[in-house]
């Protein structure tokens, strides 16, 4: 069966995305929706993309259509992901998942209701290191986990104007960079989040999200771990850090594809010696469109569920209040 896809937006992230569709196996992107009608035709011409819509209503309508990218501002993918689910289509959502947890609730239970697979686009999930990163975990080679570290730092960049809309980004560094941070840690590790402390940056009115967090972490098991999101700093850190009572995990570079980065590299680090594990640069967006298609055709769910994106936002916003607080908070309260 071919898998016809309809994405939502001609921005930034569907350069990526769109010619990841129309490379992945067994797929047709059949159709953009843009609100300007002479956008669509162009982003349709620039991608090869059969039509161009400037109605959700009727991108949903189109029968050639099962599955759609949502890749809107923030604060509309909720309703546009109960709208698709509701059309019967299948959803891949794009991070973070919605900035409430009852917006990513509802997200979650209209796509149960009708009964189609919903996905997020925490990408990262599928490059080579993260998974291995997971297996090395799982296998014991750490020992007892002591503490995670994840961090990135960059320079200010360049973001579209609903970035700085309240109802339409939610956050800055935390939801720009930082979710990605939280899932894979999250994922390599196996391990909720179940409590945090953070330190939040604070702006200026005309740029009214943060560009610094700085967060503490307790996880299930009782170890401990960091977080360092900062949009200022031009010569610092993309790491991930896994440290056990036997061994040091490091991620070095493998989130920095966004930015031209190369694959990245594993290093474990263990009495007796490192192991080097290096990787190619990999298309981790046609990685993730795949795995959504496989999911759709039935062989189980995506590899980062509308379940992963909830637990991010439950993550985020108790960071974002403990900031507030100036304390602790227990995620999920
Ligand atoms: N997973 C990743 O690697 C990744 C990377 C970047 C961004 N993202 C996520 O993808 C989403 C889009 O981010 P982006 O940076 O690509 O933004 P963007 O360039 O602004 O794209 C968003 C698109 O949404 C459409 N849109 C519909 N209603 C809109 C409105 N009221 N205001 C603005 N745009 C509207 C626009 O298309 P028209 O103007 O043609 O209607 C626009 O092209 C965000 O949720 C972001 O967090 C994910």
């Amino acid at each position: 069966m071919t898998i016809g896809w309809g994405m939502i937006g001609t921005g930034r992230v569907h350069k990526w995305v769109a010619p990841a569709i129309q490379k992945a196996k067994d797929t047709r992107l059949v159709a953009v929706l843009s609100r300007d009608k002479q956008r669509a035709a162009a982003f349709a011409r620039e991608f090869g993309i059969e039509r161009a819509y400037t109605s959700l209503d009727d991108l949903l309508r189109d029968p050639d259509i099962n599955a759609v990218y949502v890749g809107s501002p923030n604060g509309l993918h909720a309703s546009q992901t109960i709208q698709a689910a509701s059309a019967g289509k299948h959803v891949l959502c794009e991070k973070p998942m919605a900035p409430t947890v009852a917006e990513c609730r509802s997200m979650i239970d209209a796509c149960r209701k009708h009964g189609v697979r919903l996905g997020l686009g925490l990408q990262y999930r599928q490059h080579p290191a993260h998974r291995k990163a997971r297996e090395i975990v799982a296998a014991g080679e750490l020992g007892r986990l002591e503490y995670a570290n994840a961090q990135v730092e960059i320079p200010p960049l360049w973001t579209p104007g609903w970035y700085f809309e309240p109802g339409m980004a939610g956050g800055g560094a935390m939801y720009l960079v930082g979710v990605h941070r939280i899932d894979l840690l999250r994922f390599m590790l196996g391990r909720e989040v179940v409590e945090v402390g953070a330190f939040i940056g604070e702006q200026p009115p005309e740029r009214p999200f943060e560009d610094f967090v700085l967060g503490m972490l307790r996880f299930d098991d009782g170890a401990f771990g960091s977080m360092h999101f900062s949009l200022n700093i031009p010569h610092g850190a993309n790491t991930l850090e896994m440290h056990g009572n036997k061994g040091s995990l490091y991620c070095i570079d493998t989130t920095s594809l966004w930015w031209g980065g190369s694959g990245g590299e594993l290093l474990l680090k263990r009495d007796g010696g490192t192991i080097r594990y290096q990787f190619d640069k990999t298309d981790v967006y046609l990685d993730e469109i795949e795995d959504f298609n496989r999911s759709v055709l039935g062989t189980g769910e995506p590899l980062a569920t509308g379940t992963d994106g909830l637990r991010a936002a439950e993550v985020s916003l108790a960071l974002f209040e403990a900031g507030r607080k100036r304390g602790t908070v227990k995620v999920g309260e």
